[in-house]
């Protein structure tokens, strides 16, 4: 991995690494830091004591031993669900990470994060960013974190929080781009779109690139369908085994 990879990243293990290892876990990410992927993506939420955690569903029941939703579990009793087992028997025991902890895993191996303030139904935008935003400037590096959301309130209170564009590059999320994607952009003083790669349209693609964003797609697996994309400029794919696309990168032959 080269320095200028570390900061520009072609791909981006999807919840860390989830092709392998149970998403969003501290294991996930150890994984891929020994896989060599420089970036990882990962969610964040909080719990009913409002402790950041990095979680996707809002729910327990598909990656864990228990039922309910997140936000009736405190710290104490989601440190008792087995988060590991789910995915394959090797991987019992495994705890649910709480954002401080993944923070401190992530600076210790280097790697880049997107961090994505995932809004579930009904939870409040502004509560999750003010919590977590603060916790994941002070520990990474601004070059080695974009922060995303498919919340437009969240990423107002990022912007908010953290006026200088130079210090927080936020990402704007969609399943479709809207139309009024240049201003939304420009308001928020935003670094990156991140884009459904199936609904990506190609002349979508190059005004993204020739208004000077950075474009990142989700989640692609298939490296030969995704290929016409590098031509359209996209920046980095968004993978559950970036791995896959090892000989399908812009400069390699495929
Ligand atoms: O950040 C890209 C991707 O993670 C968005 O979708 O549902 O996997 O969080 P989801
Ligand atoms: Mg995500």
């Amino acid at each position: 991995m080269t320095r200028l990879e570390a900061i520009h990243p072609h791909t981006i293990a999807h919840r860390g690494l989830s092709a392998h290892f149970p998403e969003n876990t501290l294991t996930a990410v150890r994984g891929a830091y020994r896989c060599g992927c420089p970036w990882v993506e990962l969610d964040v939420q909080l719990l009913g004591d409002g402790t950041p955690v990095i979680w996707h569903d809002p729910g327990v029941r598909r990656c864990s031993s228990r039922r309910g939703k997140l936000f009736t579990f405190d710290m104490t009793t989601a440190k008792t669900l087995d988060v590991g087992a789910w995915f394959h028997p090797r991987f019992a025991g495994e705890r649910m990470a709480t954002l401080e902890e993944m923070l401190d895993l992530i600076n210790e191996l280097g790697l880049g994060l997107n961090l994505e303030l995932k809004v579930n139904r009904g939870r409040d935008p502004r509560t999750l960013t003010e919590t977590s935003l603060p916790m994941a400037l002070d520990k990474l590096p601004t070059e080695r974190l974009v922060v995303s959301s498919f919340n437009r309130q969240a990423l107002h209170t990022a912007r908010q929080l953290e006026p200088d564009p130079h210090r927080l590059n936020l990402g704007l999320l969609y399943d479709k781009l809207p139309k009024e994607w240049r201003e939304i952009a420009s308001h928020l003083n935003a670094y990156s779109f991140h884009l459904d790669w199936r609904r990506l349209k190609e002349k979508q693609a190059r005004e993204i690139k020739a208004t000077g964003y950075r474009l990142f797609c989700y989640t692609a697996n298939d490296p030969i369908a995704f290929a016409p994309l590098w031509q359209w400029g996209v920046d980095a794919v968004i993978s559950d085994d970036p791995d896959l696309f090892a000989h399908y990168l812009p400069g390699k032959a495929a």
